[in-house]
């Protein structure tokens, strides 16, 4: 994993560093080939055809809210797993560095992909989202790569993206509904040796307070929100933009 440049950009958390590397063993060992069935054309299990369908739909409300034309303009694909939302970003143009901390989906992604897109350009990276060495961006999106982390963390990470990025961030979260609380609550008590690290829902309205009150967002706006929930799958997008 790349490491964090010393002294730039706010330092992680403790939790936030804990998490991630929960997260990097889920999806790099433990996941990686649902993950890779999951992000394939292949059949899956009615449950899952559902999370697909799901993803499919925020993946595109998320590339919606970025430009048509994305010639010559840097993006952040943070977290990108298998590269799905990279690849279309780089087919209108875009040099999307593409980064995940699992290397094995990485691999995936590189393979299905290659680095040439259009005429744009994918730069696949191993590493966290967060490292400030990754440079500036236009826009940087990441999808449900934040929902396992505690809000104060997403809130952080992307106050620090903020400061190198020129034009929007959008971010999905996991909505705090009736449905997914008791849907988590349920799984808590089943026992399941390859469960994923919990995802922690968040209230908009908190989610909100945190971003207005975070100083890395000063001269930041809250946009669009738009929230996808079908079958067993529920996020909501949100956009950040310079006032
Ligand atoms: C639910 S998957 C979503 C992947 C991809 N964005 C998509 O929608 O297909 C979450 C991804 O975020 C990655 N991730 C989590 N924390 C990260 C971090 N701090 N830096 C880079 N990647 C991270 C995980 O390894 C995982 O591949």
């Amino acid at each position: 994993m790349t490491a964090l440049a010393e002294g730039e950009g706010i330092a992680p958390t403790h939790t936030y560093a804990l998490r991630r590397a929960q997260l990097e063993t889920y999806f790099d060992r433990t996941a990686v080939e649902a993950w890779k069935r999951l992000t394939s054309d292949a059949p899956v299990s009615g449950i899952r055809a559902t999370v697909r369908a799901g993803r499919d739909a925020m993946r595109n409300t998320l590339l919606g809210w970025l430009p048509a034309d994305l010639t010559g303009k840097r993006v952040l694909d943070a977290g990108c797993g298998t590269g799905a939302l990279a690849v279309e970003a780089a087919r209108r143009g875009a040099h999307v560095v593409a980064i995940d901390v699992a290397a094995n989906l990485v691999e995936i992604a590189r393979e299905r992909i290659g680095a040439d897109v259009g005429s744009g350009h994918i730069d696949f990276r191993v590493g966290d989202m967060f490292d400030p060495a990754l440079g500036r961006f236009d826009h940087v999106v990441g999808m449900d790569s934040l929902i396992h982390y505690r809000a104060d963390d997403v809130v952080r990470v992307l106050s620090g993206l903020a400061a190198r990025t020129d034009g929007s961030i959008l971010f999905t979260f996991a909505p705090r509904t009736l449905f997914l609380m008791t849907f988590l609550t349920v799984g808590r008590v089943v026992p399941r040796g390859d469960r994923s690290p919990a995802i922690v829902p968040v209230a908009e309205q908190k989610l909100r307070r945190l971003i207005g009150a975070e100083p890395g967002f000063a001269g930041w706006s809250v946009g669009r929100t738009h929230r996808v929930a079908g079958g067993f799958y529920i996020s909501q997008a949100l956009e950040v933009v310079r006032a």
